[in-house]
């Protein structure tokens, strides 16, 4: 590990070390601290995600940064036809979504979805290999999210879906410094708590202040080959599906 990983400070060239040094470290609490930092909404996000998806071709779904498997594993349950593969390059994050995968009393969709060490910005998929890509709260901790979003564009066949969830800064002054003075201040203090990485959350609240503004967003997916079809607010916007269509 780096000296720069080791204490945790970052930039744009160490960023992704970062990261997953920060994932590896609080995998074994992450479902808890998001279950509890969210108050129990990031269930209700990614529920509402699935509602938006299509399967139509390939009938096979990639689920990118896809942590513990929440989303790979939802919906292999919802669509048990589909075939999901959830990808990550944090091997403590995979091992998690490994072992629920193992521990699900409904075994019946045991088969439909794997788990896989991997970088989003560099998918080892061929071109139009599934009807859905999506990512839920990872594009934010990638440096490179036009590449990101060209890959998950690439990998997705014609009329196919790429579905970005993410918590993105408010609009709303008032909201927003509330929102802030949470993420900055309260989060970093919670999750500290749990976790002994010095940075972690801290760097959590920073992500979502620093994300691009919507505009900026969807004029990205537009640049990879998208329609930006729809932009689902979930929680007084503290949270948006992005629903792109290639
Ligand atoms: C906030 S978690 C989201 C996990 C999950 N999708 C969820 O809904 O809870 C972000 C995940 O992104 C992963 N990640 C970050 N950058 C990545 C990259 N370039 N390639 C693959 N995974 C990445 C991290 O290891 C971490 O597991």
């Amino acid at each position: 590990m780096t000296e720069a990983r080791s204490t945790g400070k970052f930039n744009k060239e160490n960023q992704s070390g970062v990261v997953q040094d920060i994932f590896s470290s609080i995998a074994p609490y992450y479902d808890l601290l998001n279950h509890v930092l969210s108050f129990g909404q990031d269930i209700y996000w990614r529920k509402k995600t699935l509602q938006h998806m299509h399967f139509f071709k390939t009938y096979k779904c990639v689920d990118l940064a896809t942590g513990t498997g929440d989303v790979a594993l939802a919906v292999a349950k919802k669509f048990p036809e589909v075939a999901t593969v959830g990808v990550d390059f944090s091997p403590a994050m995979i091992a998690i979504a490994n072992k629920k995968k193992s521990n699900r009393k409904a075994k019946a969709f045991l088969g439909q979805v794997a788990f896989q060490h991997g970088d989003a910005t560099r998918l080892p998929f061929a071109d139009a290999s599934f009807d859905v890509a999506v990512m839920a709260f990872g594009i934010r901790n990638i440096p490179d999210k036009q590449t990101a979003l060209n890959e998950m564009s690439r990998v997705v066949v014609p009329g196919g879906q790429v579905l970005i969830l993410e918590m993105v800064s408010q609009q709303n002054k008032f909201f927003q410094a509330l929102y802030q003075a949470y993420l900055c201040n309260v989060l970093p203090r919670i999750a500290r708590l749990f976790s002994s990485h010095r940075t972690a959350y801290y760097y959590l609240g920073q992500s979502i202040v620093h994300f691009p503004s919507m505009d900026q967003f969807c004029m990205m997916m537009q640049k990879s080959g998208l329609r930006v079809e729809k932009i689902v607010s979930m929680t007084f916007g503290i949270t948006r599906l992005f629903v792109g269509k290639k």
